[in-house]
């Protein structure tokens, strides 16, 4: 493979003694709490060029890692959650209104993790989970904006994701918001930085490649977001995509920028079909 020692370059293991070597996904179900169900293999939607089958990120990791996240009381990511439920009921800024107050249960949120990034129409704009949060907290509340990656917005995207767990990721790719894909998918085949690598480089071309605890995945975004066992924190996509551009030693594009609004919609899109996840656990 080409491209093999520039990765593993970029995976900073340079002083590796072994040699690289290829595994695909394992053979393990998803149950979560043995009643969720989760597709973690499903045929490629037509619009991905060289991809026949997505794979989940969770069939990629050791059974230590996958075990974490099929039980709520193990995966650290349900401490986000929990905090997220009092943020839910808790009135902030000037309008004396809290998520709860308008949206009522966080149950009426079902599904809408699945969808997203979308279309707004009102607003003309394509809008990830993120940006329709804060905009409900500034526009609707009068309340700050939390940061983009920040913990409170980890932690609220946890809990509106775990309302949508085992449905299928559908993000619309079309109409209005074709453009905004296109050049998503630019983005992700740009060769980047000082090792000019693109994300497919990684994440279609070397899908399998096994480097000490790391084993290349198609970098699938239906998880997010991710307990890492790395920082031990919930990590949002845009935090995610920062890191792995930062790995191909590139300047990176900041969480929110309309390169990673787009790239999002894009990497969401090649996700399609399979079950949202979040809160995930990973490396
Ligand atoms: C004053 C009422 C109000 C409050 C308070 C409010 N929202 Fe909203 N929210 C709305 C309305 C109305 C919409 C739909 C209209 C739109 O698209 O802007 C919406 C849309 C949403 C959506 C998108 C739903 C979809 O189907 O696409 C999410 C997610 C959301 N709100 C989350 C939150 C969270 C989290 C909070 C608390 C931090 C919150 N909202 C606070 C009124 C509110
Ligand atoms: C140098 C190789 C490399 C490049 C280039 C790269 N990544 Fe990654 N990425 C990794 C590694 C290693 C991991 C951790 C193992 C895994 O989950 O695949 C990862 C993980 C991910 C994950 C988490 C997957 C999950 O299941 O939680 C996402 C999402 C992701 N990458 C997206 C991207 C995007 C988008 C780009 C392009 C901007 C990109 N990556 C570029 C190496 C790379």
């Amino acid at each position: 493979m080409k491209n093999t020692s520039k990765l593993v370059s970029a995976l900073a293991l340079a002083a590796m003694t072994s040699t690289p070597a290829l595994a695909g996904p394992d053979e393990d179900q998803l149950w979560v709490n043995d009643e969720i169900q989760m597709v973690t293999e499903v045929a490629a939607p037509a619009h991905m060029e060289n991809i026949d089958t997505l794979y989940s990120g969770w069939r990629y990791r050791s059974n230590e890692t996958q075990a974490i996240q099929m039980d709520d009381f193990e995966n650290p990511g349900f401490v986000g959650v929990e905090n997220a439920m009092v943020s839910w009921a808790k009135v902030e800024g000037d309008a004396g209104e809290s998520c709860q107050s308008c949206h009522g249960d966080v149950e009426s949120l079902k599904g809408v993790r699945a969808v997203y990034p979308r279309w707004n129409e009102a607003a003309g704009e394509v809008r990830t989970l993120e940006m329709q949060v804060n905009d409900c907290r500034v526009t609707r509340m009068s309340a700050e904006e939390w940061g983009y990656t920040s913990g409170p917005m980890a932690n609220m995207l946890a809990l509106i994701s775990s309302v949508s767990r085992g449905m299928p990721v559908n993000v619309a790719i079309d109409g209005p918001a074709q453009a905004t894909w296109e050049h998503g998918k630019e983005l992700y085949y740009m060769r980047t930085g000082q090792l000019e690598l693109s994300c497919a480089n990684c994440h279609e071309d070397s899908v399998g490649l096994m480097v000490r605890a790391d084993h290349l995945s198609q970098g699938q975004i239906n998880g997010f977001p991710t307990y890492r066992l790395k920082n031990t924190k919930l990590n949002t996509v845009h935090a995610r995509f920062k890191g792995c551009v930062r790995d191909t030693r590139a300047q990176t594009y900041k969480p929110g920028s309309a390169e990673f609004i787009a790239l999002e919609l894009y990497v969401a899109s090649r996700g399609n079909g399979l079950s949202v996840e979040g809160p995930s656990v990973r490396n």
